[in-house]
């Protein structure tokens, strides 16, 4: 799976985004350590602070199919280029890292952005 292709579901997915309130979609692909895709959306609430973000959405799924690391996950909003995880989504990724690290990959334009998920969340929490 390349990476365009990760990008390519993130797009697709944020189509489903429930958005009335903030009308920000967002999608998110997570690749997993074993070549698996998840994806999610973000969804809202009326009662605001309930508010999944897309990338926790993917994270979810894959932790309930069984899978526990995340090689790299791809972000999109077709409101805004380069749109990163925000701190509560990178500390959460934190957590699933692999080995040698996750990929985080956004789009400017038509390009993709690689970040390394400690270049965006140095000294993560860890217990
Ligand atoms: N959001 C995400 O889904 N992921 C992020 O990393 C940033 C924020 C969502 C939450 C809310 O539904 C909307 O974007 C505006 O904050």
């Amino acid at each position: 799976m390349d990476y365009e292709k990760l990008m390519e579901k993130a797009i697709e997915i944020s189509k489903n985004a429930y958005v009335p309130y903030s009308k920000f979609p967002v999608g998110a692909c997570v690749l997993s350590e074993n070549d698996k895709i998840y994806t999610g959306c973000n969804f809202e609430n009326s009662s605001f602070g309930l508010t999944i973000c897309a990338e926790r959405n993917a994270i979810g799924t894959m932790i309930a199919d069984g899978e526990r690391k995340i090689k790299a996950i791809a972000i999109y909003s077709p409101n805004m280029d380069n749109c990163t995880p925000c701190g509560a989504c990178r500390q959460v990724i934190h957590d699933f890292q692999t080995q040698s690290g996750t990929d985080v990959i956004t789009k400017i334009g038509s390009e993709l952005k690689i970040y390394k998920l400690n270049e965006l969340l140095p000294e993560g929490f860890v217990l």
